[in-house]
């Protein structure tokens, strides 16, 4: 069986792509080919390593928000790693439509929140602030639009009383390591039917 390949994106600690790289074993469709930050210190990129995972990173400071300059030199370790998918994880820069439509249908993210509730940050806090009784995570087909694009899962959690965004955080970010594993594994075999937990 030929592999789909598959480039992550991260660019803190990486949890969920620790969750995606292990994963990827015996008969699941697809293997890691690359862990890509835009920060040299990245966490991720340890964990990466240490898994016998190739890593590379673009620090995206020195090009001081000249967003296509960054892309240009992003995309030059990802076209050599030849991904058929690449999946965001806990990549925390806003990519550009131009970026993104050269990756069309091939892209995944995973944003912690119910989208289309809670697009952009402090997901976990707002969800708090609205009073909402449950909250969660989405994977998406990422397209030019900031957290947008056709969901491929959600997980749902509970709101609890006495949660603080650190602790509904991690009740989320528990089932982002369920739900983004098994979507990437419907997806690299073709699949798009959307995974619902909880
Ligand atoms: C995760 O909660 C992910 O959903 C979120 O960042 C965290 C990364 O954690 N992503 C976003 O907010 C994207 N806008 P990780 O580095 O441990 O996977």
């Amino acid at each position: 069986m030929t592999h789909k390949r598959v480039a992550i994106l991260v660019s803190g600690g990486g949890s969920n792509m620790v969750a995606l790289v292990d994963s990827m074993t015996g008969d699941h469709p697809a293997r890691p080919c690359l862990v890509l930050s835009n920060d040299p210190k990245a966490g991720g990129l340890v964990k990466a390593a240490e898994r016998g995972v190739p890593t590379a990173f673009v620090d995206h400071r020195p090009f001081k928000g000249d967003r296509a300059a960054f892309e240009a030199e992003l995309m030059k370790p990802l076209l050599a790693a030849e991904p058929d998918i690449i999946c965001l994880a806990g990549f925390m820069r806003v990519l550009t439509a131009g970026f993104v439509s050269q990756w069309n249908g091939r892209m995944l993210n995973i944003h912690p929140s119910l989208l289309p509730k809670y697009k952009g940050l402090h997901t976990h806090a707002r969800a708090l602030e609205a009073g909402d009784s449950e909250h969660g995570c989405t994977v998406h087909e990422v397209t030019a639009e900031l957290d947008d694009g056709p969901i491929l899962g959600q997980a749902r959690v509970p709101v609890l009383p006495g949660d603080t965004p650190d602790i509904l955080a991690a009740r989320v970010l528990e089932q982002e390591h369920k739900l983004y594993p098994a979507v990437l594994r419907r997806f690299a075999a073709g699949d798009r039917t959307p995974v619902l937990l909880g």
